[in-house]
């Protein structure tokens, strides 16, 4: 079962981080997010602007290559993936990402950038932040994905 929660419209990266930002204030351990949208939608702007809101001065980066970057100096951990390079849930099942996404042992917040090249990998309930170009900026719409309804 999926939900809108909100939408919202950003004018540039600044204003997208803020959204984020905010969100990170009220929101602990224990909860995944997923990233939706295009190449350069803003996906990793997000993350940026919540691991500043948990209080952290960390530098955000592209996992793109690394896959998985974790920035633990703020108020929870942050668990950032991108799935973009890999083929399938088995791949990421070999690599042992499965564990990030079983919410009763996940001790931070996962954000999961292309969740759709692992499909089948995320089952657990998740929030669900789709990024959309539109003219002049970016349209943000929040969702709760499964869980109770
Ligand atoms: N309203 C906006 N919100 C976020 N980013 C914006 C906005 N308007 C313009 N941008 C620009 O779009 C780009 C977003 O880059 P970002 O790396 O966050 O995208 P991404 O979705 O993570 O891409 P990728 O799929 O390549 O990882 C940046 O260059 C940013 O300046
Ligand atoms: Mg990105």
């Amino acid at each position: 079962m999926k939900s809108d929660i909100l939408s919202v419209t950003t004018k540039n990266e600044k204003e997208t981080m803020v959204v984020a930002e905010k969100l990170a204030k009220t929101v602990g351990k224990g909860v995944v997010f997923t990233l939706i949208g295009d190449l350069g939608a803003g996906k990793t702007h997000f993350v940026k602007g919540f691991v500043k809101g948990l209080g952290s001065d960390e530098l955000v980066t592209s996992p793109t290559f690394t896959l998985l970057n974790v920035y633990d100096k703020g108020r929870v951990p942050v668990y950032h993936f991108d799935m973009y390079r890999l083929e399938n849930a088995e791949e990421g099942e070999a690599l042992g990402f499965n564990e990030y996404f079983d919410l009763n042992s996940l001790d931070g917040v996962v954000f999961v950038e292309w969740p759709d090249k692992v499909e089948g990998m995320i089952n657990c309930p998740h929030i669900e932040v789709k990024l959309e170009k539109i003219t002049d900026g970016r349209k943000i719409t929040i969702s709760s994905v499964g869980g109770e309804k």
